[in-house]
């Protein structure tokens, strides 16, 4: 490490250079290795970083230097002959500092790949900082390398371009949602991470007291009930850049801690929130990345988005909408159909463009994928076959009469070339195979456009789910969602029909926030904990705090939270957010560079009153 003591400090010209001695560094930089264009030709700079490559040409020696900003070539020449030796002994990724004069490449030796290819630098000093061991992998290699390896060596993988780039991006996007809020009135104000226990959604990190013996705290899976309290207090706009903690299982989406843009307003109304996020997302799209998105974005309710896309945060970049054909099919021939209509079932279908080319073995590989995700089967028509144009072909056709087949046709908007499949089950099941296998199918077929941004909000999502496993209801944001006004009766009447006052955004299929107004009236909240089967003494025990803040006058208020990482990875399209965080876990929540979670000293856990019991 470089120390500038006191003592150092003293007797220094002021703007002074440090000139340091043995291990101390003794060039200054100047510029960082990607900003010297042809405009600096002849000037005389520093640069100081990592050797990315090394070519010795016999004699002339040219080293690829790196640093956050970029690469720059450096020539070492044998005119210059302390320097030339110097450079002889560089090897990849040892740290230099090297000063010398900007040389104008000739136009045979122009990199156009580079945004430093028209120059060189001349070195003239070199200071070899620290020479590198020989590295498990090299920063600068475009194969992929091993993600585990990656992440054991996480400074090395930092040192890659897209890394880098990530962490770049990610930088400017906090910085510029910092700008937003504070230029619309928001406070940014840290919540505790050390929170209390309020099992409810996902399952919680738990933290021993050691003052305590035998409590807990838990990290918390959002600020949610903080930032009511805020409001409570009187903030009127609050913003964090949060932390939040959930012990789930892992997809390349989830991590078990991720960063949230957490905001919370006071006085507010649902179209105030999503034009706030709307015009930070324009902002962000326009500033970080070049692109005017088009405003306003498509608005869905959640039924609409369940009845069109069967999922309620639908890929909106193709088509592939689901069809309810049960009315068209209650009577037909075709006992499936039947039986399931008459079930109080739906029939749903997909018509896939150009699909009836799909063969034998992809049609089993799709029924295959339905099963899978509950389904009894797969039925299909493949429209205008080796019946010719107009029919339609397939085991099931001869029980569907020419009048139902155009019906069908009409209402799928299907054509000669196309294929049909369907679901013939309940509601949920249709909605959840079909929903499922439009990605699936989209992504074979190659039906996605790149570079398009399908932004969309979906709101008016029930508030309460009937969870079947364990017998209740359960909130389907969370239990402090404001149901609409017009639904509040069905509170008493009718739980499931309630919609809640909830928005999600979502882009590209993936769900980058969510958020609802809040109840602010402590008779609705007791109501909602009652349909929840949380009694009030457990409602006093968990979130006493809030209900007490309502009592004593809490404004109405909402909020939402953005997915910072899955922001990020979006506007990157990167597939994983571990992509975008400079320290993640792996999938099963390890930290492959530090080794976490590990085995404790006993004493540690001494001191805490706990004993381990051993998984079996
Ligand atoms: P919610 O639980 O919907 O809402 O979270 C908001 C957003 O956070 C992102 N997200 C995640 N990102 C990475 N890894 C995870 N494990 C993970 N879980 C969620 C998603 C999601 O849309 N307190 C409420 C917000 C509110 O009501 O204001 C909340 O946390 O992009
Ligand atoms: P079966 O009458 O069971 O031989 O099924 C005839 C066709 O309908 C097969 O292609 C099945 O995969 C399909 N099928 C069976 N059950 C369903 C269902 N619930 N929904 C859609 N298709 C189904």
């Amino acid at each position: 490490m470089v120390r500038r003591s006191k003592t150092q400090n003293k007797g220094l010209p002021p703007g002074g250079r440090w000139i340091y001695k043995g291990n101390f560094v003794k060039l200054q930089r100047t510029h960082d290795c990607g900003t010297l264009r042809k405009a600096d030709g002849g000037r005389e700079v520093t640069l100081a970083g990592w050797v990315q490559s090394y070519r010795d040409h016999g004699g002339v020696v040219f080293v690829d230097m790196r640093d956050r900003g970029g690469l720059t070539q450096v020539v070492f020449h044998p005119e210059h002959s302390t320097a030339h030796a110097l450079g002889r002994q560089l090897r990849t990724e040892d740290v230099v500092m090297v000063k010398g004069r900007v040389l104008e490449r000739s136009a045979a030796a122009i990199n156009p790949k580079m945004p430093t290819g028209e120059i060189e630098v001349l070195a003239e000093e070199v200071d070899i900082v620290n020479k590198s061991e020989a590295t498990p992998f090299s920063p600068a290699q475009h194969d992929p390398v091993n993600e585990d390896v990656r992440l054991k060596y996480r400074y090395l993988d930092l040192r890659r371009r897209d890394m880098t780039e990530a962490l770049m991006l990610r930088h400017r996007v906090t910085k510029i949602m910092r700008d937003y809020c504070d230029a619309h009135g928001f406070l940014e104000i840290e919540t505790p991470i050390l929170y209390k226990s309020t099992p409810e959604g996902a399952r919680e990190f738990l933290v021993p007291s050691r003052l305590h013996p035998g409590e807990f705290y838990a990290l918390p899976q959002s600020p949610q009930l903080f930032k009511q309290v805020l409001m409570a207090g009187g903030m009127d706009r609050y913003m964090q850049i949060a932390r939040c903690f959930r012990d789930e299982d892992l997809r390349s989406d989830r991590q078990p801690e991720f960063t949230q843009l957490d905001l919370e307003m006071s006085f507010v109304d649902r179209r105030e929130v999503m034009e706030l996020i709307t015009g930070l997302i324009v902002r962000l799209w326009r500033e970080v990345l070049g692109i005017e998105i088009h405003i306003p974005f498509v608005h869905l309710t959640w039924q609409q988005a369940m009845d069109r896309f069967g999922i309620d945060r639908p890929d909106m970049r193709y088509g592939l909408e689901l069809c309810d054909v049960s009315d068209a099919v209650a009577h037909a021939d075709f006992a499936v159909f039947r039986d399931a209509v008459a079930a109080g079932g739906r029939v749903k279908m997909i018509a896939v463009p150009g699909g009836a080319a799909l063969s034998r073995k992809q049609l089993e590989g799709l029924t295959d994928e339905a099963k899978r995700l509950g389904a009894k089967g797969l039925a299909w028509l493949k429209l205008g076959g080796e019946a010719g144009a107009g029919t339609m072909g397939g085991p099931i056709a001869k029980f569907l009469p020419p009048a139902l087949q155009q019906t069908l046709r009409e209402k799928t908007v299907a054509r000669d070339g196309d294929i049909l499949l369907a679901i013939a089950d309940k509601q949920e099941i249709g909605w959840r195979v079909l929903g499922e296998l439009r990605q699936v199918l989209a992504r074979q077929l190659n039906l996605i456009p790149p570079d398009r941004h399908a932004f969309l909000w979906v709101t008016d999502f029930p508030s309460f789910e009937f969870d079947a496993a364990s017998a209740r209801y359960v909130a389907k944001h969370h239990p402090f969602t404001a149901p609409l006004d017009e639904d509040l009766p069905l509170l008493d009447s009718d739980p499931v029909k309630v919609r809640a006052k909830a928005y999600d955004i979502v882009l590209n299929g993936i769900e980058i926030g969510g958020g609802s107004i809040r109840i602010h009236q402590g008779q609705v909240q007791s109501k909602v904990f009652s349909i929840l089967g949380i009694s009030p003494e457990d409602a006093q025990k968990k979130f006493g705090f809030l209900l007490d803040a309502l009592k004593y006058g809490a404004p109405p208020h909402g909020g939402i939270a953005l997915g910072l990482d899955r922001l990020v990875m979006l506007m990157l399209n990167r597939s994983s957010i571990r992509d975008v965080i400079a320290f993640p876990k792996t999938q099963s929540g390890t930290d492959l560079m530090t080794e976490a979670p590990s085995v404790v000293e006993s004493r540690q856990l001494q001191e805490l009153s706990i004993a381990v019991i051993k998984p079996k």
